[in-house]
């Protein structure tokens, strides 16, 4: 199993450029399966869960040319619709083949995903909503079976805000006959990025960044081109990496638009932030100021940068509160940080974090994705050496990280 290998002390200064959007990439990935066209995605990340999800669509019989960053699709020769266990428990975004497979062939498999690290994870709300949109679902063998002659439009309340609840449905509802509208919908970045790429293919949607989107089903989507979104989670990380260790960077091809929250909790650090384009600027000098974060659903803090500011706050000056209110377990970090010399305390969904003036590097063990971001960060400001166990987790996310830091004056290395 490979592993990092950090030498901390060295503030990140220099450029990067910032990647396409992971979570962009995989829901527009699996609008390939809309059309028997040629769709085209540029800035594609070159990450684990991308290849995953390359490799469960030309399962299904789609074709796929790959290029550097970039992929284009053809479904027209689609003739399996099934997405089995192996693929869907190493990637729980595979449940977004499920609402474009039974919009467009009446007929669907995808293995239930099960529980993850952070929480049990549930996708009730993806089958209340295809159900409501006339779709018969069985639960069989661990596998969702969903079948419809043609879905038809409904009114789709969401409990609770669902970032892939809202993307399944949405593409779902662009093939199904009449108006859905989604309400309490997710107003993610990445939600709209999707709405684009559908629009590009002939989908009628409006309202995409509020919490209420109004699908008209049209009867064939066509072929489109289409440039990934850049990654607001890589830009925060990087963002934050360089905060914590005094640094002084420029993120190119990114977007402050999509990091409101995340911006504005880094100058409560301390940092200087300007913005020119497309580029953003992060000077920091001094010890962080310690920072309270809450995670909730968009335009509030997302809860994929929780673990970053918490690994910016173990080595801040004063105590933060740290509350996360989108998943149960996501405080799987705070062993580890601990193993660095940490002092965090842990109550039910909120920890409280005790700044201490140095870390001291350990061997630690990532448990999922943005909890690795959080120990790469821990591990570039701690004294000594910091290994960092079972990164499979990272690649899932991050180009090219360790390349990314080294060019920005890291010291880090991979282990095979
Ligand atoms: C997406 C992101 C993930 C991010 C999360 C929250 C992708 C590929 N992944 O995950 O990086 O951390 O949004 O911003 O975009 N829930 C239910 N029933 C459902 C669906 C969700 O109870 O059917 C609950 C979840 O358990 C969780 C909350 O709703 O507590 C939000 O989850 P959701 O927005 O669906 O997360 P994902 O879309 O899986």
């Amino acid at each position: 199993m490979q592993k990092l290998a950090i030498q901390g002390g060295n503030p990140l200064r220099g450029e990067v450029r910032i990647s396409g959007a992971k979570n962009a990439a995989l829901p527009i990935m699996c609008a390939g399966l809309l059309t028997a066209d040629t769709l085209r995605l540029t800035n594609l990340p070159d990450l684990h869960d991308v290849g995953t999800m390359r490799k469960l669509l030309v399962q299904m019989g789609v074709s796929a040319e790959v290029a550097t960053n970039e992929i284009t699709f053809k479904g027209d020769q689609i003739n399996n619709w099934e997405a089995p266990y192996e693929m869907v428990k190493t990637m729980r975004a595979a449940i977004l083949v499920l609402g474009p497979l039974v919009a467009r062939f009446g007929d669907a498999k995808v293995s239930l995903p099960g529980g993850c690290a952070i929480g049990s994870r549930p996708v009730d709300l993806h089958i209340k909503g295809l159900q409501a949109m006339g779709a018969e679902i069985t639960i069989e063998h661990g596998y969702i079976h969903a079948k419809a002659k043609k879905l038809k439009g409904a009114r789709i309340f969401f409990d609770i805000v669902s970032v892939t609840g809202t993307e399944n449905l949405m593409m779902a509802a662009a093939l199904a006959e009449g108006v859905t509208v989604l309400e309490n919908a997710a107003r993610e970045p990445e939600v709209i990025d999707l709405a684009n790429c559908l629009r590009a293919m002939g989908a009628k949607i409006v309202g995409d960044g509020t919490d209420n989107i109004t699908i008209t089903g049209v009867e064939k989507l066509h072929g489109a081109t289409h440039h990934i979104m850049p990654d607001r989670i890589e830009s925060g990380t990087f963002l934050v990496a360089a905060a914590a260790t005094g640094g002084s960077i420029t993120l190119r091809e990114t977007r402050a638009d999509i990091l409101d929250t995340v911006l504005e909790k880094l100058t409560e650090v301390g940092a200087k932030i300007t913005v020119d384009g497309t580029s953003i600027h992060l000077e920091m000098s001094g010890r962080p100021k310690a920072v309270n974060v809450r995670t909730a659903p968009h335009p509030a803090f997302p809860t994929d940068m929780q673990a970053q500011f918490m690994a910016l706050n173990c080595i801040a000056e004063g105590s933060a509160m740290v509350i996360e209110t989108i998943f149960e377990n996501r405080f799987m970090h705070v062993q580890e940080l601990r193993r660095l010399g940490a002092q965090i305390d842990v109550e039910g969904n909120t920890s409280v974090v005790r700044g201490v003036a140095h870390l001291e590097g350990a061997t630690v063990m990532a448990t999922d994705l943005r909890a690795s971001a959080c120990l790469v960060i821990a591990g570039l400001v701690a004294q000594g050496e910091t290994v960092i166990d079972r990164i499979y987790h990272l690649d899932r996310g991050y180009e090219h990280i360790e390349s990314k830091l080294s060019q920005l004056g890291a010291n880090i290395r991979r282990i095979k």
